[in-house]
Parts: structure tokens; C-alpha cells; sequence
């Protein structure tokens, strides 16, 4: 039997989520949005493309409503992927996003959690670490299964930064940003290798800092240019990586907004770590030796997404 994955909003990033899980074909996708007919012609048109791309799963559209209802559908989704939402504009930041997104993110999972008790809540919209609390408060559910998709992209950018610069494939790239989706996240160039070398000695300090300043922005870098919207390619096939690790229970270690119970020297916060991802969502912070500078950035960066947080009230 199939798997079943509801993504919740049928925007740039939801709809491309949908298609790159569709296309490998495990699982059935549920597609929904507030917006009439955009996640039914979104659903349909994906569903259309099975003859000719060749999976067999199913995809249905959904009409909800800003209130929570219509969420039916959705029922014992196996994992619900949360991307709706506002998304920053040129000049914002993603903490403006802060309370219009709450009041939307707290009706989708009060909704979700209805329908499907035993999920995993995997979060994409921003300001991603803050909503990660929020639907861990909202939902109830232990924090193994509520879990929010930053790491991926960011790391994502820093490789693709280091690969072009040092002209290696993308794939030879091994590493890790941790910290909160912000400008504060914390790359790790002591822990980057590139084709079993370590990055600190195929590039001198001020390149590698460039490229950890770059990534920092790289959210910024895309939405100037686009002008009315955020990325959605790299998020979308951040993603479809957790819906594979968890869903095919790959165990897989990846950068992940986890609840930190004490681990790296924070407590009862979501912030961006190395986890394990398999069927039962986050099965291990994975607690990487940081040097005091590298732990500060990381206190520091805990500390932007704890006033968030606390600017919730929740
Ligand atoms: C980004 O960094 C949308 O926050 C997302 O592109």
C-alpha cells in the first residue's frame, strides 16, 4: 500500500513538493489550498503528467477554507507538509512574517491534527524555526514527529557556493549550516569536506567567509531577484529529501529544526541541527564537538529564534 503525504498549500513550493514526490511514486499526495481551484488544478494537471513521466500514485486537490475546514482529505496522511502561508517580499525579513503567519499556521495544524493524529508535521513556512514551535504547541504531538526544513536549503546553497568556486561536482560537497533560518545560521567550514579533503585547506579564510556570508543571504539573494516571491526550487527538493528519509525510513543525517532538550546547551527550543530522519521523524539530535566560537554563533543564533518565539506568547 501506498503512502500518503498531504501538502498543505499549493503555492510555488507546495506544488513543486507535490511533483518531485509524486514523480518517485511511493506515495499518494493530497494537495490543498485556500485559494479555489488552485490546488485542484494544480492536482489534476500533476496527476495528468503520470502517463507520460510514469507513476502510478494518486494526487487529489482540495479547496480549504482560511478558517480550517475541507481538511477531510486529508485524513491519515503518514506525513503532512506544511507550506502555507505568507511569503517575504524585497526588504522584508522573514520575522515580519511573524504573526500573520501564526494565525494561519496554528488553524492548518489544529486542522491537520484532527485528521491525522499519527503524523509527521514536517514545516516549511517562515519564519520556519518559530512555526516549528508553534505546531509543536499546537499539535500536541511528542517532538519527534514535528520537524522543520531549513538546514537542507541552507547547507544546499553553501555547497553550491563551494562547488562552483572550486569547480568540483555539487555532489563532492559534504556539510553542515546549523542555528535558525536567519541571518545568524551558522555554516560549519571545519566540519566541510570536499572529496575527502577539508575545506580549510583548499580555500583561503576570506573566500570561505564570503561564502558563509553569501549563504547567510541566500534566501534574500533570490527573493531580490524574483520580486514578488521566495525560492522554491532548492525548498521544494529540501523537502522531497525529508519526505524520502522519513517515509522510506532512510535514517538519513541531515540538518534538520529539531527540539533541543538540552543538547548543544539549549533547552526547549527548535533550532537547526544534524538529526537523524527515519519513520518515527527526528530518532537522534546528532551532537557535533563545537569550538567555543562555533558554540557561540550557535547561542546566538538560538537566541534570535527564542524571541521570536516569545513574541508568539504561545
Ligand atoms: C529561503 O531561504 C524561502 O526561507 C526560504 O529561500
Amino acid at each position: 500500500m501506498r503512502k500518503k503525504v498531504s501538502v498543505i498549500g499549493a503555492g510555488q513550493t507546495g506544488a513543486s513538493t507535490a511533483q518531485r514526490i509524486i514523480q518517485a511514486g511511493y506515495a499518494d499526495i493530497v494537495l490543498t489550498d485556500v485559494v479555489e481551484g488552485l490546488a485542484e488544478g494544480k492536482a489534476l494537471d500533476l496527476q495528468e503528467s503520470a502517463p507520460i513521466v510514469g507513476f502510478d500514485a494518486l494526487v487529489t486537490g482540495v479547496t480549504t477554507t482560511p478558517d480550517g475546514k475541507g481538511y477531510e482529505a486529508t485524513a491519515n496522511s503518514d506525513l503532512v507538509i506544511i507550506t502555507s502561508g505568507v511569503p517575504r517580499k524585497p526588504g522584508m525579513s522573514r520575522d515580519e512574517l511573524l504573526a500573520v503567519n501564526q494565525q494561519v499556521i496554528t488553524t492548518v495544524v489544529q486542522a491537520i491534527v484532527r485528521y491525522s493524529p499519527e503524523c509527521v508535521i514536517v514545516m516549511l513556512t517562515n519564519p520556519v524555526d518559530a512555526m516549528t514551535q508553534l505546531a509543536y504547541k499546537v499539535s500536541g504531538f511528542p517532538s519527534n514527529r514535528v520537524v522543520g526544513q531549513a538546514g537542507i536549503l541552507d547547507t544546499a546553497r553553501y555547497k553550491t557556493f563551494i562547488a562552483l568556486e572550486l569547480g568540483v561536482s555539487f555532489q563532492n560537497v559534504d556539510a553542515y549550516v546549523l542555528g535558525g533560518h536567519g541571518d545568524a545560521m551558522v555554516p560549519l567550514p571545519r566540519y566541510t569536506i570536499v572529496g575527502g579533503r577539508p575545506l580549510t585547506s583548499l580555500l583561503p579564510a576570506d573566500k570561505i567567509e564570503a561564502i558563509v556570508e553569501r549563504t547567510r543571504r541566500g534566501g534574500e539573494e533570490i527573493v531580490k531577484l524574483l520580486k514578488t516571491g521566495s525560492a522554491f526550487y532548492a525548498p521544494s527538493a529540501a523537502l522531497a529529501e525529508m519526505a524520502n528519509a522519513i517515509l522510506l525510513d532512510q535514517k538519513r543525517i541531515l540538518p534538520c529544526c529539531a527540539y533541543l532538550t538540552g543538547q548543544y546547551g539549549i533547552n526547549g527550543l527548535y533550532v537547526g541541527v544534524p538529526v537523524k530522519l527515519g519513520q518515527n521523524g527526528v530518532e537522534e539530535i546528532i551532537e557535533f564537538a563545537l569550538t567555543s566560537d562555533e558554540s557561540r554563533a550557535l547561542q546566538q543564533s538560538a537566541n534570535a529564534v527564542r524571541s521570536l518565539v516569545q513574541a508568539m506568547k504561545i
